[in-house]
């Protein structure tokens, strides 16, 4: 039986004040709840969060330590006290230039420094309009995802990348296709691990959605951006996690 995780991800948003909802989130049995806010909110938020609050960063370097201005080690990220990381969000493949193997070369960072790694991939609209949805998506599974990984150092969150922050939420039945494949895939790689990984749907994911995404077999949870910022928007999200 595979743990249920709702996993916020702020982006460049929220500050030390915002931090106050984390001790409002529901914390359901079965359920892990991670918030991944901005690095330099990464300690308080680990001292604000009560217990059955895991907090995440949102991205780690490859490198353990060294000239690399402006980045983070994942050993700094664990040694904040922080247990997860974000790594290969669309916006930081697109907007810095990472491709999948940097992903992975960070995926594997993250596991050598304890961390459980949300490892994010999905296709462009135009990726989905050419009908080329799973090429896309079995290559990124294949050059992100390390060797040896784990159900407890990976967890693969699929966002299509015109889902998100559009309100354009996929189908039912496109989730299905995407999560069950990528759900064999890594069965095919992993074996009972492969079972055993949480798959995430992420994209537009809000209350008034959550209970349809959730109902998917193979979804285990959601990792959730606008809506993670504020607990009247998550708790729900994580309430109908917890029914599902
Ligand atoms: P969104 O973002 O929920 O605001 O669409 C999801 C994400 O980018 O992880």
């Amino acid at each position: 039986m595979r743990r249920k995780l709702a996993a916020g991800n702020w982006k460049m948003n929220g500050d030390a004040a915002a931090l106050g909802m984390l001790a409002e989130l529901p914390r359901p049995e079965g359920c892990d709840v991670v918030i991944c806010p901005p690095a330099p909110l990464l300690y308080r938020a680990v001292e604000a969060a009560p217990a059955g609050v895991a907090i995440g960063a949102q991205d780690c370097h490859a490198q353990a330590a060294g000239a690399f201005t402006g980045d983070i080690a994942a050993a700094m990220v664990a040694d904040a006290g922080a247990r997860y990381v974000i790594v290969g969000h669309s916006e930081r493949r697109a907007g810095h230039q990472e491709t999948s193997r940097d992903v992975r070369a960070k995926a594997v960072a993250a596991r050598d420094a304890g961390l459980t790694t949300i490892l994010c991939l999905g296709e462009s609209a135009e990726e989905r309009a050419a009908e080329n949805t799973l090429d896309i998506i079995a290559g990124q599974l294949s050059a992100s995802v390390p060797d040896a990984s784990t159900a407890q150092t990976l967890v693969v969150a699929y966002e299509p990348i015109w889902a998100i922050g559009t309100g354009a939420v996929a189908t039912p039945a496109q989730i299905d296709e995407v999560h069950d494949f990528i759900r064999d895939r890594l069965i095919t790689r992993f074996g009972p691990d492969g079972a055993a990984m949480r798959l995430l749907y992420g994209g537009s994911v809000k209350p008034s959605n959550a209970a349809e995404i959730f109902a998917s077999d193979n979804v285990d949870g959601a990792l959730v951006g606008g809506a993670s910022l504020s607990a009247q928007d998550f708790a729900p999200i994580i309430e109908a996690l917890a029914r599902s």
